[in-house]
């Protein structure tokens, strides 16, 4: 981390009493501090409804610091911190408050010389992205007279192309693109900032990057847990449009991609968004072949029964919400014609991983392979859980005369002792505290991916799905397996 740049500011979190204020944004800014990569000239103003006192406040801060922080909390270094944290209690529909807030803010850049930069940083549901923002411009907080205001949106970004579209003329009315970082916790992860560097530094894979050498690639994100305590949120979005529109499809354009000019935010995401208007739409017509989603129902685990999706609380008993989906996805370019991305991800899986699996083609017919198919080559980008990197090739078995077996090298980057990866959310706020939106969404990312979703989620309307249609603990429903075994394929499961 850089430490010639002033990231002096005050860090505005609306939502500050939420889930994800306390699982990972206080975590995250604790882990900065404590690496000394946040400035002495920070504060923080936590804004909730509840009333509650600054020090009322910094006692749960501790508490989900302790639970929560890939450290463990010290108290010279919590001692540190707590001073600058402050809790407003307001409501953030009254725009009288915001009066308030805004004098507050010039007093902490009185008392902890935070510049007048600010990031407000919305941790709320979406349908206040738009209010927050309005009562922000309305009091002029957005001014970037002498010191910038930035935003940090939260996913989802609509719930469609429309709303998308609507929330995002709202958004640029007040913050221009520049200062509008529309976060997609996914890109902070360690092992996808390594996918640029492994294709683009490595000339083992990049030459054979592309629909003469790879046979397919397989994009998997699994979860072991249900929809926990966010079945209202859940019921409006499902998989397509929490995992699909943005994770899975940012994951797509970083493997498909273009090698860009420089490492420029904008000539990396101008790459990104090729990719996405390259995808071809999928419509009515061929969403059976292309399309799979499911809904578990309930199921055992080794410890206990587990309810079906549409016994959780805040779930419709008739319910038609997806907690699956599986895809077959084609970009089309000179790069990637023909080749199939499959991609699926769920709830209720029996392992939680997050892996893209490149599978390089068969060799040709001759020598070795004439005696026996041979293995494929494979690549394995882990994202999580573990991260790290897996090859699979073939060699001799020793001893034997001529057998050829598959041999595996298997990097794990997060189980050598003393590497303790950086939660997504610290390199996040770092970033937006320096300024570089490499890592965030632009526009055109979300309108293009928006865009392909938007098509699908269209069919869907004219499809009554038999739900549930998979047991919570499977690998989802058979179709999903039929979906490759069309194409002679099948999902790998490293
Ligand atoms: N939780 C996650 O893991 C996660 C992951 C990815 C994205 N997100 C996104 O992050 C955002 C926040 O999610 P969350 O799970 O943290 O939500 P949450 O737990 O429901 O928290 C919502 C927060 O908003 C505050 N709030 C609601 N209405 C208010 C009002 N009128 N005035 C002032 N404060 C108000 C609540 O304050 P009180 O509690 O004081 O009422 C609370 O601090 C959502 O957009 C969500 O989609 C969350």
């Amino acid at each position: 981390m850089d430490s010639s740049l002033d990231l002096s500011c005050a860090l505005v979190i609306f939502g500050a009493t939420g889930d994800l204020t306390h699982r990972k944004l206080l975590p995250a800014i604790y882990n900065l501090y404590q690496q000394k990569v946040l400035s002495d000239n920070f504060a923080l103003i936590a804004i909730g409804r509840r009333d509650k006192t600054n020090e009322e406040y910094r006692v749960e801060v501790y508490k989900s610091i302790k639970q929560f922080s890939r450290f463990s909390i010290e108290e010279e270094v919590w001692d540190g911190i707590k001073n600058r944290i402050y809790y407003k209690s307001m409501d953030f529909l009254q725009k009288e408050k915001y009066v308030e807030l805004n004098d507050f803010l010039t007093e902490m850049d009185r008392k902890h010389n935070t510049k007048g930069n600010r990031i407000y940083y919305m941790a709320v549901a979406p349908e206040y992205f738009e209010g927050i923002v309005d009562k922000l411009s309305s009091c002029c907080m957005n001014k970037v007279e002498k010191a910038w205001k930035r935003v940090v949106i939260e996913k989802p970004f609509g719930r469609d192309l429309q709303s998308a579209k609507y929330l995002n003329s709202k958004i640029v009315d007040v913050f221009q693109e520049e200062n509008t970082y529309r976060i997609d916790h996914y890109l902070g992860k360690e092992m996808l900032q390594n996918i640029m560097v492994l294709r683009f530094a490595n000339m083992l894979f990049e030459p054979l990057w592309n629909n003469k050498y790879i046979d397919n690639i397989q994009i998997s994100s699994s979860e072991t847990v249900g929809v926990e305590n966010r079945g209202g949120y859940y019921e409006r979005a499902g998989a397509m449009r929490d995992m699909v529109q943005s994770h899975m499809l940012q994951l797509i354009s970083l493997i498909g991609m273009e090698p860009p000019n420089d490492l420029d935010p904008e000539s990396i995401r101008n790459e990104k968004v090729k990719v996405l208007k390259a995808l071809k739409r999928i419509n009515l017509e061929d969403i059976e072949e292309n399309v799979v989603r499911g809904q578990y129902s309930s199921g055992q685990s080794d410890k206990e029964t587990i309810i079906g999706y549409r016994e959780e609380k805040r779930v419709a008993s008739s319910s038609n919400t997806e907690t699956f989906v599986a895809l077959k996805v084609y970009i089309e370019n000179f790069r990637w014609a023909r080749i199939p991305f499959y991609i699926r991800t769920g709830k209720r899986m029996p392992k939680k991983s997050t892996e893209i699996i490149i599978q390089f083609k068969s060799i040709e017919d001759i020598l070795y392979f004439k005696e026996k198919q041979l293995q494929p080559n494979m690549l394995v980008i882990r994202i999580q859980p573990r991260e790290g990197v897996f090859f699979q090739f073939n060699a001799k078995e020793p001893g034997t005369e001529q057998n050829i077996i598959p041999v595996q090298m298997d990097f794990c980057q997060n189980c050598q002792i003393g590497i303790n990866s950086p939660e997504a959310y610290e390199r996040l706020l770092y970033d937006v505290m320096r300024g570089d939106a490499t890592l965030f969404a632009r526009w055109d990312e979300v309108e293009y991916s928006w865009k392909f979703v938007d098509s699908i989620l269209e069919a869907w309307k004219n499809q009554n799905p038999t739900f549930p249609n998979y047991e919570a603990g499977t690998w989802g429903p058979k179709e999903a397996e039929l979906l490759l075994q069309k194409d002679k394929k099948r999902w790998m499961n490293i």
